[in-house]
């Protein structure tokens, strides 16, 4: 399968390509990327919410209600003609991925329903039957919990990385964790809970190869908003999905597999090699043969990674957003996303508002506070939605802040303004 776009020039396309190509300005986006929202900006007008949990679910482009029921209309009207429809969607999704992470071959995309799905594949893909495996206290609750019981039915043992006093991991501390015993390292490249970015993500990869180990990233706060060069940065496996920075809902999530790891032939694997047993009909070699043999003959190369028959209307969710992110580029995104979190950053410390700076971060900014349940109820009952994580080990809760595309710079100064009034009612 090769990257492909689509021939037929989409109103997404259109929309950026009248955008132009200069770094994004407010007045660009809101001419031109903002009628793509009229449904969730219309949400605006009704309810004076300000929406800053956009990392936590994107708010959805209008377009996405269109190619769903395309998909639905595929289905009442040619009813088992509607998997072309279906498996051209999911090709485009495997397309828009791999453009936006930044790997070469669309096929070494898998579609998984969570992030968690594909780390179980990976688990279940290793030759140990009792794997070692190195990770973080700050992994995002699944992959966390999917780890505990892994180590708990005894099926891995896992070395866990502490975070230091500020609540960030340190490179060296991971590195220093892997040894020959090692057999997969599971690590963000966005710590959910801080937004830490790990920009040094290439030494631990490095240092997972020197050592014979796999590794792993959850890409899930990095994907669709800062570049991601999976192809270049050699790890072996990514795990995202869409909910979030590329508006796709949930259900739409991936695996990706380098493509190193992929065999162009297919057929029956040695059994010590990678090849997973969370599998089913749509990873066999030609499936739509029926042969029925006794070792499992697998398809090639990111298909022997396929389930069984996939959630195929998931993907008509998820391509409207994967094609915006895709077609303004990742730089400017993250230019613009960095732009706007400096600009609230400086309307809360003008209002009295302290936040907390991490100098290397994702697409949120924080604020640090006793008590984020509370906090976070009185904010939204002030019209401003946004939410909060304690910080695993100390339990210190953070406020998250994402600004997005959708995001004016006046209603970032109300935003502002209204923490502000809340933080005084509560001394929080
Ligand atoms: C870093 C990270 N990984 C994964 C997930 C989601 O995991 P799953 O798809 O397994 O529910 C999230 C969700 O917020 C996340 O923040």
């Amino acid at each position: 399968m090769n990257i492909t776009k689509s021939e037929t020039e989409s109103k997404i396309l259109r929309a950026v390509r009248e955008l132009g190509s200069s770094p994004l300005t407010e007045a660009g986006v809101v001419e031109h990327i903002h009628p793509l929202f009229s449904r969730s900006l219309d949400r605006n007008q009704s309810s004076d919410e300000i929406y800053l949990a956009n990392h936590s679910l994107g708010r959805p482009l209008d377009e996405i209600a269109d190619r769903v029921a395309n998909s639905l209309d595929a289905w009442y009207t040619d009813l088992d003609g509607a998997w072309d429809l279906w498996l051209k969607e999911r090709d485009q999704f495997r397309n828009c991925v791999a453009s936006i992470a930044g790997c070469s071959q669309a096929d070494a995309v898998v579609p998984k329903t969570s992030a968690g799905q594909g780390l179980r594949a990976v688990i279940n893909s290793l030759p140990e039957s009792k794997p070692n495996i190195v990770s973080t206290r700050g992994e995002f609750d699944s992959l966390d919990f999917i780890l505990k019981s892994y180590a708990h039915k005894d099926r891995a043992t896992v070395q866990w990385v502490d975070a230091n006093n500020e609540g960030l991991y340190q490179t060296d501390q991971i590195i220093a964790s892997i040894n020959q015993e090692t057999d997969l390292v599971v690590l963000s490249l966005v710590c959910f809970v801080t937004g830490q970015l790990i920009t040094d993500i290439h030494r631990v990869v490095e240092a997972a190869h020197q050592h014979d180990a796999l590794i792993l990233i959850d890409a899930y706060h990095g994907f669709g908003t800062l570049p991601i060069e999976f192809d270049k940065l050699g790890a072996d496996f990514m795990v995202a999905g869409n909910y979030k920075y590329t508006r796709g809902g949930p259900g739409a999530c991936f695996l990706i597999i380098h493509p190193r790891h992929l065999s162009s032939d297919g057929g029956v694997p040695n059994p010590g090699s990678l090849f997973t047993t969370d599998t089913g009909w749509f990873a066999k070699k030609d499936p739509f043969a029926y042969r029925r043999q006794d070792t499992p003959e697998y398809a090639s190369g990111g298909d022997a990674w396929l389930e069984a028959t996939p959630p195929a209307i998931v993907y008509a969710q998820a391509n409207p957003g994967l094609e915006l992110v895709d077609a303004i580029g990742m730089e400017r995104v993250r230019k613009y996303s960095l732009e706007q979190q400096q600009f609230l950053v400086d309307k809360l410390n003008e209002v009295g508002v302290q936040t907390e700076s991490i100098p290397q971060h994702g697409a949120f900014i924080l604020i640090p506070t006793q008590n984020g349940q509370e906090v976070v109820t009185q904010l939204k009952a002030n019209g401003v939605n946004v939410d909060a994580r304690p910080c695993p080990q100390s339990g210190r809760w953070l406020i998250r802040l994402c600004p997005d595309m959708l995001n004016t710079q006046a209603e970032l100064i109300e935003a502002a303004k209204r923490v502000c009034r809340v933080f005084e009612e509560l001394k929080a």
